[in-house]
């Protein structure tokens, strides 16, 4: 009965199902009874969590790129989906640096084509665009941002979701005012957990390098992440989903979700959190290095979400961790990936039921 049983038997299209987040979603949303259809590049490494799960085979795969208007547009007229989530990206900020128009292409002009194909699709009631933390104006300040704060982004990533998020309002203002289709933006911060094994990302970084013997170099040790299992987004996608079907559009907009606000840690705290869970691994701090801007301090007021969709998170940072490494050694071992997959969305929904978390009930 998860989110008021409102993805059983309806159409959802996925753009990135192929990716970490949409992968596990794809799982999640055909736990819940949803007939699931995903538009996306290729995999790109035998490792990923569609391929490692076995996806293919389980919902609709349809490979396509979004800054391909009418591949886009022509898929949602033939699937005719009920809700749509739009999670394909570009999604590393040092690649963001060595390919910053493929990232604008691909993030600003994925967007449009996503909300044009949606515009012309009058059986989607539903569409959400994932966004990031990084769309706002960073201030490196200690509070929390805030989903009217100003956007911005000073390297090529930030600064495409920040646009992503001008788009967004943009298209809700301009055509889904008073359409019939809800629409709204969701903002994450730093999300992990097992099937990601995306390059210079710092939890794959640390399992690739320790499953080569090697100890993992730390490029920004001190700086703080708002870190959540996979999981927890998605529950806040899936919820604020489930809440613009059923009652429509006072959920327009944008939403925060991110970890409570005492639960933001340091890289060197998740890495020494993981380390004691599993000591198979290791990290060295160099003096002296030097990176491109990336910012430090990063935090998600989560209030809104909090109060108007009664989301929270369900999992402690150190049961966050604990996901996380079970995650990676369910990869390492390579074995029934998508029954481990699936437990784990079993276990996270009792522990968010059991902390009284009414989208789990
Ligand atoms: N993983 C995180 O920590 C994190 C944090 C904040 C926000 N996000 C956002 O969440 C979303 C999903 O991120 P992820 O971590 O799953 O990334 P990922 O790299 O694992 O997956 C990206 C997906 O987008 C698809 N894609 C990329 N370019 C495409 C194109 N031109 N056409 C069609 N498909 C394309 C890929 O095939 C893949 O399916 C992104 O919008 C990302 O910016 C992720």
């Amino acid at each position: 009965m998860s989110f008021g049983n409102c993805y059983k038997g309806k159409k959802v299209l996925l753009t990135g199902h192929t990716g970490f987040k949409g992968s596990w979603m794809a799982i999640w949303l055909k736990q819940l009874g949803a007939d699931v259809y995903g538009f996306a590049l290729a995999p790109t490494s035998d490792l990923d969590n569609f391929v490692t799960c076995g996806l293919e085979n389980e919902i609709h795969h349809q490979e396509g790129d979004v800054r391909d208007a009418k591949a886009l547009a022509s898929y949602f007229a033939k699937v005719q989906p009920d809700i749509a989530f739009h999670l394909a990206a570009q999604p590393l900020v040092l690649l963001s640096y060595q390919d910053p128009v493929g990232t604008f292409e691909t993030n600003l002009m994925g967007v449009i084509n996503f909300f044009e194909a949606v515009r012309h699709t009058p059986s989607v009631k539903v569409a959400i665009n994932v966004t990031s933390d990084k769309c706002y104006d960073n201030k490196e300040w200690v509070w929390g941002y805030r989903e009217n704060d100003p956007m911005g982004g000073k390297d090529p990533y930030s600064a495409s979701k920040g646009c992503a998020e001008l788009i967004t309002s943009s298209y809700i203002h301009s055509y889904f005012s008073n359409s019939g289709c809800h629409v709204a933006s969701a903002r994450a911060g730093n999300v992990i957990g097992g099937g990601d094994w995306a390059k210079d990302r710092i939890v794959p970084d640390y399992f690739r390098a320790a499953k080569a013997g090697e100890k993992l170099t730390i490029r920004n040790p001190y700086a703080t992440r708002p870190w959540q299992h996979v999981l927890e987004p998605l529950s806040g996608y899936l919820n604020l989903g489930a809440s613009m079907y059923n009652e429509g559009i006072e959920y327009s907009g944008g939403w925060n979700f991110g970890p409570e606000d005492t639960a933001n840690y340091s890289v060197k705290q998740l890495i020494d959190k993981m380390l004691l869970i599993d000591p198979n691994g290791g990290y060295t701090i160099p003096a002296d290095t030097v990176k491109p801007h990336e910012a430090h301090l990063l935090k998600l007021d989560i209030s809104k979400a909090v109060n108007q969709l009664d989301w929270r998170p369900a999992l402690s940072f150190d049961e966050t961790v604990e996901f996380t490494v079970g995650g990676y050694n369910d990869d390492l071992k390579g074995q029934d990936i998508l029954n481990k997959r699936v437990e784990q969305i079993v276990s996270y929904t009792a522990k968010a039921s059991k902390k009284g978390i009414e989208w789990a009930q």
